[in-house]
């Protein structure tokens, strides 16, 4: 909370944007740190986490508009160079998390879900039922680093033609049958289960037309700070800060004597991502991944 604060910088009468409200920490922080005239767009793709945010910004009513929405459409209801700073701390919310029929776990059983957003068709078990073993394998592989990918892909295709999948109980078993723990301190299916996570919400996609958006609605000496939770999302923005940040372009292979020179778009506030602070980790514990990254529009 306070490493977003200081990267954001909050001032009254400045222009925020919270682009994954969840239960509106960060949001109501930002009100308070720039009241009395300090505003606040946000939005989440979750209904739930709307309702949390609504009464969690009561007190600040009038300062903020709230919507249900993608980030990855920010700069389609927030005018371009209006805002200061654009705040995005991804992933899943802890009621996603613990609530059994939200689908995300595999501690709680409950429907093999995982939509952030409820309304949109595909779910986890649609997924995993109708894939083919090539495609969930390079979902496995390419969202989760899991090594055993073709083998676990392959089993689920085998026993879903026996009886479809519908739980998170029943994914994690098979997974546990053929990969067992061991000691392990992870559960077998952790990868897994965040693999189809990203899949779902496709949020590696949401992540690269966010940060676009988020850098056409900054003003010049705006800042974006991101919070990611896993490396996938963190070599993301990191490359796209660093592409932006450059002073040249070229195309195919980076050869210095065909550089084209061009005016870098944003600069990089901290080179390397960092971790939560000693409070943080002590208030919430989940977020010993988390890492920060933070830019300014030029
Ligand atoms: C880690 S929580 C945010 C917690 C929040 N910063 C707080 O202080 O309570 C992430 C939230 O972002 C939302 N979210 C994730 N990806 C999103 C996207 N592409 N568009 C909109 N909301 C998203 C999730 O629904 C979830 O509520």
């Amino acid at each position: 909370m306070a490493e977003v604060l200081t990267a954001l910088r909050p001032t009254a009468g400045g222009r925020y944007v919270d682009g994954t409200l969840g239960g509106a920490g960060h949001a109501a922080a930002i009100l308070a740190a720039s009241a009395p005239t300090g505003w606040l767009y946000g939005c989440d793709q979750d209904g739930a986490a709307l309702e949390a945010t609504g009464v969690r910004l009561a007190e600040f009513a009038g300062r903020f508009e709230i919507r249900r929405r993608n980030f990855s459409e920010l700069d389609e209801w927030i005018p371009a160079g209006s805002c200061d700073g654009v705040l995005l701390d991804l992933g899943v919310s802890s009621p996603q998390l613990d609530l059994a029929e939200r689908g995300f776990s595999f501690q709680n059983d409950g429907p093999l879900d995982m939509r952030m957003d409820v309304r949109q068709p595909m779910t986890a078990a649609k997924l995993v039922n109708t894939a083919g073993a090539e495609e969930l394998a390079k979902i496995f592989w390419e969202y989760g680093d899991e090594c055993e990918s073709r083998r676990f892909a392959r089993a689920m295709v085998h026993d879903r033609e026996q009886q479809p999948f519908t739980t998170t109980g029943q994914l994690a078993e098979l997974i546990e049958r053929l990969s067992p723990r061991r000691g392990r301190k992870a559960h077998p299916a952790t990868r897994v289960f965040q693999a189809l996570r990203v899949a779902v919400n496709d949020e590696l996609g949401a992540l690269d037309r966010g940060l676009t958006g988020a850098l056409k609605i900054l003003k010049p000496g705006g800042r974006l700070a991101v919070i990611t939770f896993h490396s996938l999302e963190d070599r993301l923005v990191k490359i796209f800060g660093r592409n932006r940040a450059r002073d040249y372009t070229f195309s195919g292979t980076d050869v210095p004597e065909l550089r084209m020179p061009c005016v870098p778009e944003l600069r990089i506030v901290n080179r390397k991502a960092m971790p939560p602070g000693p409070l943080e980790l002590q208030e919430n514990p989940r977020s010993r991944s988390a890492q920060l990254r933070v830019m300014e529009k030029v």
